[in-house]
């Protein structure tokens, strides 16, 4: 079973795919973390956000793996754990122009499809259930005001001891949802077939169960 959960920056779906993916005891896929990983490696190594072959390259050679430990899910490139150097506000400023590129795409997609090939799993995105699973089982599309994204991303920036002007912030998540939606390839969609699920008023556990309520309906209506 796959579960795609797609949405703008900062709208929760790292949260609630993680706390779905738990409750219903399968595989969590954060594909974001997967180009913000690389974002780093090409700022390591100098590899300009727009040279698009060259950071292909560096995606083919330098796979992104995720590690399970007493300290929650990491995110590994070469062995070394990225999991917090890949928030920093750098690399949210460039990751959605590195991620515009059809030949990094490519390698990412093929990818993820290869973990995702087997197994159960919840995985999270901006082309999730429009390009990279485009048969899931269930896909959602979740979302928020921007003001309340805004808040929130700002939460988590703080929690990282990173300290951010809320328009700053808001600046930052309009800026990623215009280059995100306007890509040629794959861009951030609402899926055809998509539950659209508006977080604004709702706390993280109430999205959980809305969601798994959903995935519950579709198990029951496939086994009739
Ligand atoms: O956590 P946040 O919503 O800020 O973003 P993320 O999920 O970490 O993704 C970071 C960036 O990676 C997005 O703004 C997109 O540019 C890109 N991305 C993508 O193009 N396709 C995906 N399936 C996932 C992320």
């Amino acid at each position: 079973m796959i579960v795609a959960i797609d949405g703008p920056a900062g709208a929760g779906k790292s949260s609630v795919a993680r706390g779905l993916a738990a409750r219903l005891g399968i595989g969590y896929l954060d594909t974001g973390a997967m180009y913000r990983a690389l974002t780093l490696l090409a700022a390591r190594r100098d590899v300009d956000p727009d040279d698009g072959a060259s950071l292909a390259s560096l995606a083919r050679d330098h796979p992104v793996t995720f590690l399970d430990s007493s300290a929650g899910r990491r995110v590994c490139v070469d062995g070394e754990d990225v999991t917090d150097a890949i928030r920093a506000p750098e690399i949210s400023a460039s990751v959605s122009v590195v991620a515009t590129h059809r030949d990094v795409r490519a390698v990412m997609v093929s990818a993820q499809r290869r973990a995702l090939s087997s197994g159960d799993w919840v995985v999270e995105g901006r082309d999730i259930g429009s390009n990279v699973c485009p048969g899931a089982d269930v896909k959602i599309f979740l979302t928020a005001s921007d003001r309340e994204r805004a808040r929130r991303r700002r939460g988590e920036l703080a929690a990282w001891g990173i300290v951010g002007d809320e328009s700053e912030v808001l600046g930052d998540l309009r800026w990623r949802d215009r280059l995100d939606s306007e890509r040629e390839q794959d861009p951030l969609v609402v899926p055809e077939d998509a539950v659209v699920i508006d977080s604004t008023a709702l706390p993280l556990d109430e999205v959980v169960a809305t969601i798994a309520r959903v995935v519950g309906d579709m198990t029951a209506a496939a086994r009739e």
